[in-house]
């Protein structure tokens, strides 16, 4: 009797060793399921990027013309039987059906701008874009103060124009370029950027945005409100919330009647801070409201980066955030002087130099 147990013990040992093994393998294969899942995934979303929006058409080729500016009202009362004439467009639909909702955004891998244009085939030059199918709600001036961002501008351009397509927006692509090293002014920039859209088309909506915030869900639309809209709520350098209930940085809009009440923005906040704030309290004192997307929909990443040269702190910003009333009429959009050194309309956007001269 003694000598059955070792044959026993080993027969347990050899079900158990069995067992693992099948435990593994099933572990492996559940593991390298959603391995592959992901990659799937990851795929769709790139194809969402690139894909939908090569279903509307290009622009003319001037960046402005009179010609371009459409009749609204007469459009939007259209026949689809005049549509198909040729005649005149529909009113685009209140919310566009191209959009796909949350979208993935990564920076490890470099693109390249013959890239992005040969994605975007129907973007224009000078970076503008209008449905052809219907006619835009809104004609939107993107507005982008910039100084040595290459790298951060080709990310937004590539995941920018895909979506602002998908929104079914008429639209243009402005950076405003500091020139020479003095230390940077955002806002006035900004102001730059209006002044110099509206010389180019009859904008009645401006999105003012940081080179480097990528939205990453396109239901956040790039377009005005009847309250000035704040669209970056959920940064992840923030851990996706508000850092605090005024904030107004990174990408807002606002409707050319809403900017022009306030005079604009400040042509004297030099260097990092407290110009975002200033614009607030310019809202804030008219009356106006912050309108906002969901914090789901208002998901957007940063590009991590080194603080600019000349862009350090600005140790004035909190006695001129504490004075924006008594500032606000004088300082603006109305007093604002600037040169431009160079204009180029390339083909994803168009550029602007201009000195804005020094504090
Ligand atoms: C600055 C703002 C900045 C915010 C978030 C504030 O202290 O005044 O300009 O956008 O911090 O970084």
């Amino acid at each position: 009797m003694a000598s059955a147990e070792p044959t026993v013990n080993f027969n347990v040992l050899h079900r158990t060793c069995k067992l693992v093994v099948l435990l593994c393998f099933l572990h492996i294969s559940v593991t390298v399921f959603f391995y592959v899942r992901s990659l799937d995934i990851r795929f769709s979303f790139v194809q969402n990027q690139q894909t939908r929006a090569g279903i509307t058409g290009p622009i003319g080729t001037t960046g402005s013309t009179e010609a371009a500016k459409p009749p609204l009202e007469a459009k939007a009362a259209a026949e689809p039987d005049e549509l198909a004439a040729g005649k005149s467009l529909k009113k685009c639909p209140q919310t566009s059906p191209l959009l796909v909702g949350p979208l993935r955004v990564e920076f490890n891998i470099p693109v390249s701008l013959d890239e992005v244009e040969k994605t975007n085939p129907n973007v224009g030059p000078g970076g503008r874009y209008k449905p052809k199918d219907c006619v835009a709600l809104q004609k939107v001036a993107i507005i982008i103060p910039f100084r040595k961002r290459d790298e951060h501008l080709k990310f937004w351009l590539y995941y920018l124009h895909p979506i602002l397509q998908r929104q079914q927006l008429d639209y243009g692509v402005y950076v405003i370029n500091q020139d020479g090293d003095e230390i940077f002014n955002r806002a006035k920039l900004l102001n730059v950027g209006y002044a110099e859209a509206m010389k180019e088309y009859d904008y009645d909506c401006f999105i003012f945005s940081d080179v480097d915030l990528i939205p990453m869900d396109d239901r956040n639309i790039y377009k005005c409100f009847s309250q000035p809209r704040h669209l970056s709520v959920s940064m992840d350098k923030f851990g996706f919330r508000l850092p605090y209930n005024q904030y107004f940085g990174g990408v807002s809009s606002m409707m050319k009647g809403q900017y022009l009440s306030i005079n604009g923005f400040p042509n004297n906040y030099w260097g990092w801070g407290g110009e975002d704030d200033d614009i607030y309290n310019r809202l804030a004192s008219k009356g106006m409201t912050i309108s906002r997307p969901s914090g789901d929909v208002g998901k957007c990443r940063m590009i991590r980066h080194e603080r600019d040269k000349q862009n350090e702190p600005n140790p004035q910003r909190f006695d001129r955030i504490a004075h924006t009333r008594d500032t606000m009429n004088k300082d603006g959009i109305k007093s604002l002087s600037y040169k431009v050194v160079s204009k180029e309309r390339l083909a994803l956007y168009t550029k602007i130099t201009v000195d804005i001269g020094k504090p």
